[in-house]
C-alpha cells in the first residue's frame, strides 16, 4: 500500500483491510447480539455506505434481517455543505420496524440527525445506527453512534467507499490525507 494522489492532494495509508475485517466482524458480533429474534431493517445510507454495508449485512448471520437504501448528500469536496439533501428516499414501510441505519462515517452529525427526523416521523419499533468510522471531535449536532467500528481524528480520508467529489471509493483499504 503506498501513497495515492487525487485532485493534486496527496494520501497515504491509514487503516489496512485486515483491521477493517476485523472491525466489521466485532460489529457484527454485536449486532448479532442484540438483534437476535428480531427482523431488522439495515438502512444503508448512499453513496458512501455502500461498501461497509454489504460487507456488515453479510457478517451478520441473523436469517430475518433485510436491508433497504437511502440517499443523502452534504459533502462538497472536503467540507460539510451543512445542507443536507435527501436525493432518494425510503422506499420501505418502517412502522413498527427495527430500522439499523448503517453510516459510512460521522462527521458534523447533522446527516444522522436529519435523517433519524425523517424516520421517526413514520413510527419505527426502534431506531440505532452503526458507523465504520466516527470524528468524534467534529460532532456538533445529535448523539454519538450506537455502533462504532473506529474513532479518528478529524482528517479527511477516503477509500472503501469514502470519495472526494466522487473519486477513490473503490480503494479496498482507507487512507488519510498526507499533512502539507
Ligand atoms: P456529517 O453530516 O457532517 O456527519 O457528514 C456525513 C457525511 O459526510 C458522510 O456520510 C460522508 O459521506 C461525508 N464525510 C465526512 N467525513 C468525510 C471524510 O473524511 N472523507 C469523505 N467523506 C466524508
Ligand atoms: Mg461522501
Amino acid at each position: 500500500m503506498g501513497e495515492v494522489t487525487y485532485q493534486g492532494l496527496t494520501f497515504e495509508p491509514y487503516i489496512r483491510r485486515e483491521e477493517i475485517a476485523k472491525q466489521v466482524h466485532r460489529l457484527a458480533k454485536e449486532i448479532m447480539r442484540d438483534y437476535q429474534g428480531k427482523n431488522p431493517l439495515f438502512l444503508c445510507v448512499l453513496n458512501g455506505s455502500f461498501i461497509f454495508a454489504s460487507d456488515l449485512f453479510r457478517a451478520c448471520n441473523l436469517p430475518d434481517a433485510e436491508i433497504t437504501f437511502i440517499r443523502f448528500k452534504s459533502y462538497e469536496g472536503m467540507a460539510s455543505t451543512g445542507n443536507v439533501k435527501e436525493i432518494m428516499g425510503l422506499s420501505e414501510d418502517i412502522t413498527g420496524r427495527h430500522v439499523l441505519i448503517v453510516e459510512d462515517i460521522i462527521d458534523s452529525g447533522v446527516t444522522a440527525v436529519q435523517l433519524r427526523k425523517e424516520l421517526d416521523k413514520h413510527n419505527p419499533a426502534s431506531v440505532k445506527m452503526v458507523s465504520l468510522l466516527f470524528k468524534p471531535e467534529s460532532l456538533t449536532v445529535g448523539e454519538p453512534p450506537e455502533y462504532v467500528g473506529f474513532e479518528i481524528p478529524s482528517k479527511f480520508i477516503l477509500g472503501y467507499g469514502l470519495d472526494l467529489d466522487g473519486l477513490a471509493r473503490n480503494l479496498p483499504e482507507i487512507y488519510v490525507l498526507k499533512d502539507a
